[in-house]
């Protein structure tokens, strides 16, 4: 069953054919980062205006590229939320039209669900149930996934997204936009034990706090800390290292303690800050050290992406959901 993803929830627009929720026949990403970078953020209104622009090029580039015909598709899915305002009904708006005028169903998918879902396409494919972890630049939450359609959320972000937080302290070092890939590379030259930060102090065990550390970052950098506490002063490697290493961490003893409380052996992990080899490399070893499997999708579909769209949807399709006309976006 041939199915076409539309994805605009942020800065990208996306489209992308796959077959029955896992082979992906096209996914074609264009992102408008280069005209956010100099504000140091996606600022909404370009990004719709470039998605306006580009969605009837991407969408025509994926159809192509499947080597499909519209008329071989069995079902329109796109994002519906959550989101930016404007970015999310230029995608609800082109599905729905794309729907109506190829008379066939239509199904709107949540994003941070699909983030998960990036690890069920093209590959070893995790079995049900397990825990989820998504780390995004605007979401950080934790699921127990009995079924594609049972999903419960154990917890989520109280403040910053962990990729903001990313983001936040490259800015604070200097660094550009986004942040997460360069704080990395500062870091591999850093003493990952070097400064003490912490990142914690949530009333659910299960939910996640990023604003402290990005805080304690900016007071360090400012000097307000080493001065008055008598430390030496570390090199921004030291910092960006210290950082991602206390981060990664609070992420770790999280996600593993929502394993031991849903017993589960299977760790699901999606988002962009999963692009982070340091990240990849601390859950492998911790999932070893305690009989967990640990699934990260490749490189390529941690960013969004309508792939990881359109395989979500199929999984509700396939159990008797679909969105009908009224599919309205929604930002959280
Ligand atoms: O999932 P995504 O593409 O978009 C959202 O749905 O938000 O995630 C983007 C986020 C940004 O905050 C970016 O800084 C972060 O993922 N990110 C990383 C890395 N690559 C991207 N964070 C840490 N390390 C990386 N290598
Ligand atoms: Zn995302």
């Amino acid at each position: 069953m041939y199915i076409l993803g539309i994805e605009t929830s942020c800065d990208e627009t996306s489209a992308a054919v796959v077959c029955s929720g896992k082979k992906v026949l096209s996914n074609i990403v264009s992102s408008s980062l280069n005209f956010h970078k100099k504000y140091g953020g996606v600022i909404p209104e370009i990004a719709s205006r470039m998605q306006l622009e580009t969605i009837t090029a991407v969408t025509d580039e994926a159809i192509k590229e499947s080597g499909l015909q519209l008329r071989d598709l069995k079902l329109i899915s796109v994002t519906s939320g959550p989101g930016l305002l404007g970015s999310l009904l230029v995608g609800v708006s082109f599905a729905k039209a794309l729907s109506l005028g190829l008379s066939i169903p239509l199904q709107g998918v949540n994003h941070v669900h699909s983030h998960f879902y990036a690890n069920f396409l093209n590959g070893e494919r995790p079995a049900l149930p397990f825990t989820a972890l998504v780390v995004s630049g605007g979401h950080t939450s934790l699921y127990y996934v009995k079924n594609f359609d049972r999903i419960q959320q154990l917890g989520s972000t109280q403040d910053d997204a962990c990729g903001e937080s990313f983001d936040k302290v490259a800015k604070i070092l200097g660094l550009g936009y986004p942040g997460g890939p360069l704080v990395e590379r500062l870091a591999e030259g850093g003493d990952p034990k070097k400064l003490k930060f912490k990142c914690c102090g949530t009333k659910n065990p299960l939910d996640f706090s990023f604003s402290g550390i990005k805080t304690a970052v900016l007071y360090y950098v400012s000097g307000k800390v080493h001065k008055s506490q008598g430390h030496e002063r570390c090199s921004r490697a030291d910092i960006a290292a210290s950082f991602q290493e206390t981060v990664i961490e609070a992420l770790i003893q999280k996600s593993f303690l929502a394993c031991d409380l849903k017993n589960t052996k299977r760790l699901v992990i999606g988002g962009g800050v999963v692009a982070n080899s340091r990240l990849r490399e601390k859950f492998l070893n911790a999932a070893k050290d305690r009989g967990i499997n640990c699934y990260f999708p490749p490189r390529s579909l941690c960013i969004d992406n309508a792939a990881m769209v359109a395989g979500f949807a199929y999984q509700l399709f396939k159990k008797g959901y679909s969105s009908g006309l009224d599919l309205n976006a929604t930002t959280n």
